[in-house]
């Protein structure tokens, strides 16, 4: 491709025509029939902006505050399991990427870098861990553990995965690891996922969770998981204002309205749908961030303005991987960042404070899909 690529989707476009397609698939697709895959995106453009003008916008500040902690703009990094498929850089590419743009990186419990790994290549850089709680107690412990030892500031407990949801594509595929690539944040061949154990006619991921992810979890494990670490908790992966307000009961300090990149439970509603219900019912407790769909700078305005204090990305960054590693990756947040900077200041917006929940009305005219 010879073209520039000026939008995330150019580099999606890009990402489907370089990557394997067992890669690609697992990657870019929801679960079943990805109603909600498509929604997540769509859902945005029935959320119309209402602007101010005339407010001198001729310098901006994009910056905020994650969990006390300071960021360039409120756009970061998800968790994506296994990056090295994307780039043989994987996670340690895209935490330089982040560092550079000054913005946070989740890790995942699951990626193909360990934990020290990734602090090791941008020891300054704000990262925070995110938690499968697993069978296994004292492994789950560790986790926690090394994220905590290896400067990580918080750790973002993922919640909507007992099981893994049915991505048919991985069915299909027999989705497994590369043979050269493990999950590196495990020692036993058992837990890292890797290409030397066979899972059988389906996902191997799927078989995977089923065997080592605690399905029995329950709202009683927050206290569990907040003895065990003085890090900031945020549930990742809450759809309902009673699950938000249960969630700041237990003493959480952030809850992510995620629906996993629509690769759990398919059906259930945009993210940016459901935001301004859970913002309401939290009513300014903690800290809320919306994940889901976020591939334009007017999509960071619109979940700011429904109440979202961030956004995380999480294929954007992947096609940004799979393009050039980490340049690739600092591609994609730059245009993240200068159309979040544009939108802002044609919106009449100086700063993150100054977004305002009337700056956005659902639209009226157009009809659901
Ligand atoms: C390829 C891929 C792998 C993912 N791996 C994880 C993971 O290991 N843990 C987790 O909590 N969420 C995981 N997610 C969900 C993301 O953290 C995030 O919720 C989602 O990607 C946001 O949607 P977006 O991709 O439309 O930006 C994954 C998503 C994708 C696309």
């Amino acid at each position: 491709m010879s073209e520039k690529l000026i939008t995330v989707d150019d580099f999606e476009q890009y990402a489907k025509t370089f990557l394997k397609k067992s890669v690609f698939d697992y990657y870019w697709s929801g679960a079943d029939d990805q109603q909600t895959l498509l929604d997540n995106v769509a859902a945005f453009s029935r959320w119309r902006l209402y602007p101010r003008v005339l407010r001198d916008v001729s310098v901006t500040d994009l910056s905020t505050t994650i969990l006390g902690q300071r960021v360039s703009m409120p756009i970061c990094v998800g968790a994506t399991a296994m990056q090295r498929m994307a780039h043989p850089d994987g996670e340690t590419a895209t935490v330089k990427a982040c560092r550079s743009l000054g913005v946070g990186m989740m890790l995942s419990s699951w990626a193909t870098s360990s934990i020290e790994e990734v602090a090791e290549a941008a020891p300054d850089s704000l990262r925070w861990m995110q938690l499968y709680i697993y069978k296994d107690r004292n492994l789950t412990r560790t986790l926690v553990q090394r994220a905590e030892r290896s400067g990580y500031k918080g750790i973002f407990l993922t919640v909507d995965t007992p099981y893994l949801g049915r991505r048919l594509e991985d069915v299909r595929n027999k989705f497994q690891l590369p043979p050269h690539l493990r999950m590196k944040n495990f020692d036993s061949e058992d837990l890292a996922f890797s290409s030397k154990k066979a899972y059988g006619d389906n996902s191997g991921l799927a078989v995977y969770v089923a065997q080592a992810i605690d399905a029995s979890i329950k709202w009683d494990d927050i206290e569990w998981l907040k003895g065990i670490t003085s890090l900031p908790i945020v549930v990742k992966g809450i759809l309902r204002a009673e699950d938000a307000m249960e969630a700041v009961k237990r003493g959480v300090s952030g809850i992510l309205v995620s629906n996993h990149g629509a690769r759990q439970l398919d059906g259930v509603p945009a993210t940016i749908d459901v935001l301004s219900e859970i913002v309401e019912a939290v009513d300014g407790k903690v800290e809320v961030y919306l994940d889901g769909g976020i591939r334009k700078g007017t999509d960071v305005l619109k979940a700011l303005a429904l109440g979202a204090r961030a956004v995380f990305v999480g294929r954007p960054a992947l096609w940004g991987l799979a393009y050039k590693g980490e340049e690739g990756v600092k591609e994609v947040l730059n245009i993240l960042m200068e159309e979040f900077q544009l939108a802002m200041s044609l919106a009449g917006c100086c700063n993150v404070n100054e977004i305002k929940r009337s700056l956005v009305r659902e639209d009226r005219f157009s009809s659901k899909m």
